[in-house]
């Protein structure tokens, strides 16, 4: 009897993720361990990050995530992109997008003459393997928007699918106050304490301006 490939999954959750923004920004593609800005970051960071990445098949199995946490400039972006990258080169669907265009496609799905389907994008986004989610603290929010992140992250939690994000506040406990209480408590058992990133905006140190 014929039976189901065993990567079908797999194919199907890639189809799936097809039309999403998955790609890595330029700006990103060529990110590495071996190489600088990452070399020059906190090596605890730096160490956990690879270490994820070493196992990125078996943490995605287990719905494991990550948050970076720390203020602008500081290398949570670069290193987020880094563990989307090992996602995508281990054949794993990803999904990235920042949170106030991840808000605009979910508004977009509500015009009439919209090709996007609400419940389309919302059950591709519970079914890709990674959900990289940038600036989880930067939309302005009101109760839709809370809404709207509860079902995406209660999605994911409840089919142990792993999320990672970044999000800029003062002190972790403050991102509850973004994203509501519930969901912050799911993304706290999913992606654990925050890998801290600090120091100065490396962005306006390199350029000097
Ligand atoms: N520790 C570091 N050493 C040197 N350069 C760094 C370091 N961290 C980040 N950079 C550089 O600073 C710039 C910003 O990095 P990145 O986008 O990862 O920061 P971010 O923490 O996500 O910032 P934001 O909160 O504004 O989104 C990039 O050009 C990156 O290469
Ligand atoms: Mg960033």
């Amino acid at each position: 009897m014929a039976r189901p490939c065993e990567c079908r999954p797999r194919r199907i959750a890639l189809a799936r993720t097809r039309s999403l923004s998955h790609h890595i920004p330029r700006r990103f593609v060529d990110v590495g361990f071996d190489r600088n800005p990452v070399r020059e970051m906190d090596p605890t960071v730096v160490r956990e990050v690879k270490r994820f990445c070493r196992s990125i098949d078996e943490r995605l199995d287990r719905g494991e995530g990550l948050w970076f946490q720390g203020p602008r400039g500081t290398g949570k972006t670069t290193l987020a992109m880094l563990v989307s990258l090992h996602a995508l080169r281990a054949q794993r669907a990803v999904a990235i997008y920042t949170v106030p265009q991840l808000l605009a496609e979910i508004r977009k799905t509500y015009d009439d003459d919209s090709r996007h389907d609400y419940l389309d994008l919302t059950s591709r986004l519970a079914s890709v393997d990674l959900l990289h989610l940038e600036d989880m603290a930067v939309a302005r929010t009101n109760d839709w928007v809370l809404e709207q992140l509860y079902t995406i992250i209660n999605d994911r939690y409840q089919d142990e699918r792993s999320v990672i994000f970044t999000a800029d506040v003062e002190q972790p406990p403050d991102l509850a106050q973004h994203v509501g209480e519930r969901t912050y408590s799911r993304l706290i058992e999913m992606c654990g304490d925050p890998k801290q990133l600090s120091g100065e905006d490396r962005r306006i140190k390199v350029t000097g301006r």
